[in-house]
């Protein structure tokens, strides 16, 4: 096994330690929390179920026993989830995060929103002193494409549409190169205003609060009270 799965491996058995057994668990997905969702096998007894975002984690899942609710079904309970678990492809100081990278961006990003606490879950290659290295994920409309494409070069981007099927919402995923820097929040708005764009992968309006870090060994942050 390579150091960053057994990295990602050590943050997952970590992140199993904080969940509330009394509520769904909010989960995202790609490689980390695929380690975490496995891990809570031997929790589907004791905990109502999980809320995932993406078909992929859904599997998963399933596969590994879990009830899984959807996110209406459990905003609606008694028991709807506070804490969301996920992974990023970078994060900063500031606890601003690129995700996307597995294309379920929009979909996190509405789960993540609607749960109380964000614990992101990363090996520490995953950590940046500034986002923007990982090309940013922008989620498309298909018939959108080459305005939204357009519009992304007038921000001063350099946009790539990925070769990929369409995604869980059947919609395109345009990479995106030389946004930053840029305060992520005010990025994240302004791509957001392009008529076309679903969402897109900064996650600076929901950072995470939460931070484990697998390095050499697991740490466990929390996000600094003010950031950009
Ligand atoms: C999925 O769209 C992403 O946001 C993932 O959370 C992110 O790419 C991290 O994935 P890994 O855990 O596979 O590195």
């Amino acid at each position: 096994m390579d150091a960053k799965t057994a990295q990602k491996q050590a943050a997952a058995k970590f992140a199993v330690g904080l969940v509330a057994f009394d509520r769904i668990v909010g989960i995202g997905s790609g490689s980390t929390v695929a380690e975490f969702i496995k891990r809570l096998a031997p929790l589907a007894a004791n905990i109502p179920g999980v809320v995932v975002a993406s078909s992929a984690s859904e599997r998963i899942a399933l596969e590994a026993g879990l009830r899984v609710w959807s996110l209406n079904d459990a905003l609606a309970s008694d028991v709807a989830p506070k804490f969301y678990f996920d992974g990023a492809d970078e994060i900063e100081p500031g606890f601003a995060m690129i995700k996307g990278g597995g294309a379920a961006l929009t979909r996190e990003k509405i789960v993540a929103s609607a749960c109380e606490t964000f614990v992101c879950l990363v090996d520490e290659s995953k950590l940046v002193s500034a986002l923007g290295k990982f090309a940013l994920p922008v989620e498309v409309v298909p018939m959108a494409e080459a305005f939204v494409t357009r519009e992304l070069q007038r921000l001063g981007g350099s946009p790539k549409k990925r070769e990929a099927p369409l995604t869980d919402n059947g919609n395109i995923i345009i990479d995106v190169s030389g946004l930053f820097p840029i305060n992520p929040r005010a990025l994240e708005e302004e791509v957001n205003q392009i008529p076309g764009v679903l969402s897109n992968g900064i996650f600076a309006r929901r950072r995470a609060d939460q931070l484990i870090i697998a390095g050499a060994n697991v740490r466990h942050e929390y996000a600094p009270v003010s950031a950009w």
